[in-house]
């Protein structure tokens, strides 16, 4: 069953058509993958799903509810965590979890109860008490996840929830997200690095620009690069002329240099290698390091849009 239907949503900022015409599904219990660059339209994807803001046009419908007619049904469904931490930080954890649960109409003793699993789910039990202003980046996150979960729904869309913290908070998260999609709940899941949405997603959209340029499983979109390779080379003093040098070489399908990487797709990645190293060395390009690989997600996004998804 689909607990999320999107109908040809569009988002205008003035001229700027933040999200162009998007349709999808997500179906119960799927961990649903957002995955774009910088200013793709998924926090604003996101903010129409929650109904924190209005769509242009289209609708979507969240357990058969729409965010247009029914915001107020809608919201009782969804758990949104958004990009930015949205917490009191005078307050402790347990005093924000308690003015959360009583926006949703919660009684003192459910949220008590709630407050404990919650801070348990998240690692934070033994701060519980202590102002978020005393917590760590990484604590104000999870603490962030806490706060959208306390009305118990059966969606949860989190708006890039590792974006600046440290690693073992990112594994903490992610494991965090895994564990409640076991317990039963829907994900929806943004983020622009694509490593978290292949390890973590059933389904992936690829946004670029307001639309929705591929859709499918981690393995579907890898197809769209067909058989193709991607060689990633670490490079320093990349010569200006490397990649029109890099494209004489047969077979070398697409080029894209990035700050010190230079990655390459084609069909033939072991068979080109050693053309394109001695085209580096002849450009004096100092190579750091050499890499073949199956396509990821990252050269599916080079493969559609000619862009990376880190630029
Ligand atoms: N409140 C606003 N007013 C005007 N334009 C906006 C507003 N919010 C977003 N935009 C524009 O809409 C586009 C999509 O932005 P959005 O924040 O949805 O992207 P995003 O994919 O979440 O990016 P990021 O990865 O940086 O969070 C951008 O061009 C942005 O400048
Ligand atoms: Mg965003």
């Amino acid at each position: 069953m689909n607990i999320v239907e999107v109908k040809n949503l569009s988002k205008k900022y003035n001229s700027n058509l933040a999200v162009d015409n998007i349709s999808f599904d997500v179906k119960e219990g799927e961990i649903f993958g957002l995955l774009g660059p910088n200013g793709a339209g998924k926090s604003t994807t996101i903010s129409m799903l929650a109904c924190l803001l209005e769509p242009t046009s289209g609708d979507a419908f969240i357990d058969e509810k729409s965010v247009r007619k029914d915001p107020m049904g809608v919201k009782k469904v969804i758990g949104l965590i958004p990009q930015d931490i949205a917490l009191y930080p005078t307050l402790s954890a347990k005093e924000n979890l308690h003015f959360w649960g009583k926006m949703y109409g919660l009684s003192g003793s459910v949220i008590k109860k709630r407050s404990r699993e919650i801070l348990e789910i998240v690692g934070l039990s033994e701060r519980a008490k202590d102002r978020i202003d005393t917590y760590s980046g990484g604590m104000k996150r999870r603490i962030n996840i806490a706060a959208g979960l306390i009305h118990r729904p059966k969606l949860i869309m989190l708006d890039e929830p590792t974006v600046g913290i440290d690693p073992q908070t990112r594994i903490n998260i992610l494991e965090t997200v895994i564990n409640l999609n076991k317990m039963g709940m829907t994900i929806i899941y943004t983020s622009h690095y694509m490593e978290e949405v292949e390890m973590l997603c059933n389904r992936i959209a690829i946004m670029n620009e307001g639309k929705i340029i591929a859709m499918g499983t981690k393995d579907e979109l890898r197809m769209l690069v067909g058989g193709k390779d991607i060689i990633r080379i670490d490079a320093t003093d990349i010569h200006p002329r490397t990649s029109e040098t890099l494209d004489t070489i047969d077979d070398v399908d697409k080029i894209k240099i990035i700050k010190n990487q230079i990655e390459i797709l084609s069909d033939y990645g072991r068979r080109v290698l050693s053309s394109v190293i001695s085209k580096l060395n002849e450009l004096d390009v100092k190579i750091d390091s050499v890499k073949v690989q199956e396509p990821d997600l990252e050269s599916v996004f080079i493969h559609l849009t000619g862009k990376s998804l880190r630029e």
